[in-house]
């Protein structure tokens, strides 16, 4: 693959967008930005489009792509049906980082964009470039995230020419990204909401929004079966629901409703590895620091060049080869925002290892964790 990549600069994206949008129109993959991180998008009725963005990815088949549309009111021509609760999460959170799993209506969509699966993934991006180029596009648009598969989401343009430059028609600059974190990915059956995926809208706001429902963290659940198999398979007996494991109250019951349990296939690939190792130490903000400091100490005795991610009151006080100051504590928000980037710097600067400090899981630390728990491929340790 080597194709000419044209660069659309911020000032001139208005102009861009015309072309962009025409590339598009004409079967070509362009990456813009959103509110979240930038994606790659392509035509999603074309077959030939979706199966570009495949191609320049490198992304497995199997893993659907989100659809994503410059108005709410267009979700109608390709789902067959939205029920009370999806309407009400649109009205409540679009535009904006919500995405929505709804039942597909046949042929809205080229087959390969929901990998198969009778369900489409939607959302309206909360970001003017992002709802223009829909629009002028003329179609709705299918993209993921426009990195290379394993490699941490962009969140400048300049991520995306790092990644997909000589594989894809073009990228449309609209500076750093707000969020810095992928939508969330919610599924409702029978009632309940189900996060398949935890991003830029939180819980707490889902909660606000739709009062009285059930939320279900389907992904952490997803990857608390992971670890409980590998347990099992470690030790040798033992059942599955013997063995208790992080984010999940009331196992047995929960196995018991496997089955029925939404999912998303994304869930099972591993994510955001930064070339180092990293490591993910949780706890209480008294007792990060020293735990963290020791970690980087032993790294970097052991030869390694070693990162430090730290909130803003910690920073000055780590020693290590690099120190990340990711903003304050309370503000994981800011963290967020940087993350992506701090991970691909790590990664020009030959580091290769890092020490991750955790945050509280409450509101948008719950994406934040899960990416740092993506990154860091299960090395986790708590600070005592
Ligand atoms: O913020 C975002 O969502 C960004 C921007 C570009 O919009 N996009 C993004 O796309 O993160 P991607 O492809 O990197 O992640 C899409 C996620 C995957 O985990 C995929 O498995 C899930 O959505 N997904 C897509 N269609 C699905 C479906 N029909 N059922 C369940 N999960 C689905
Ligand atoms: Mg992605």
């Amino acid at each position: 693959m080597n194709i000419e990549t044209k660069y659309w600069p911020a000032e001139l994206s208005r102009a861009g967008i015309e072309e962009a949008a025409t590339a598009i129109a004409a079967g070509g993959v362009v990456a813009f930005p959103t509110e979240t991180v930038y994606g790659l998008g392509g035509d999603a009725r074309s077959t030939e489009a979706v199966g570009r963005i495949f191609a320049a990815k490198g992304r497995p088949s199997d893993n659907p792509l989100i659809v994503h549309l410059a108005h709410g009111a267009s979700v109608a021509g390709l789902v067959k049906e939205i029920g009370a609760v999806e309407a009400a999460l649109m009205d409540a959170f679009w535009p904006g980082p919500l995405t929505l799993v709804l039942p597909v209506r046949e042929g809205a969509v080229s087959p390969l964009v929901t990998a198969g699966l009778d369900t489409v993934a939607v959302r309206v991006p909360a970001h003017d470039l992002a709802r223009e180029l829909i629009e002028r596009a003329g179609c709705p648009i299918a993209a993921p995230s426009a990195n290379r598969s394993g490699r941490p989401s962009p969140t400048q343009a300049r991520h995306v020419l790092e990644d997909l430059n000589g594989r894809i028609d073009g990228v449309l600059d609209g500076g750093a990204t707000g969020v810095g974190v992928e939508s969330t990915v919610v599924r409702v059956v029978d009632g309940m909401i189900h996060i398949l995926r935890p991003g830029g809208v939180t819980r707490e706001q889902l909660r606000d929004a739709v009062v009285g429902l059930a939320i279900v963290a389907e992904e952490t659940k997803e990857e608390a079966r992971a670890e409980r198999r590998a347990a099992t398979a470690a030790v040798g007996v033992g059942t599955e629901a013997s063995l208790s494991s992080r984010g999940e109250q009331g196992s047995s019951r929960s196995f018991a409703t496997d089955a029925e349990a939404p999912r998303s296939p994304g869930v099972k690939y591993a994510h955001y590895a930064p070339q180092g190792e990293m490591l993910l130490v949780t706890g209480a903000f008294e007792r990060l620091s020293s735990t963290v400091q020791a970690q980087a100490r032993q790294a970097a005795d052991a030869g390694k060049r070693v990162a430090v991610l730290s909130c803003s009151e910690h920073a000055a006080g780590y020693r290590a080869d690099i120190v990340y100051d990711c903003g304050p504590r309370n503000e994981p928000g800011k963290a967020a925002q940087t993350l992506y980037a701090t991970l691909r710097e790590c990664d020009e600067q030959g580091v290769d290892y890092i020490v991750a400090e955790g945050y509280p899981e409450d509101g948008i630390g719950a994406a934040l964790m899960n990416r740092l728990r993506k990154a860091s491929g299960g090395r986790e340790i708590e600070a005592r």
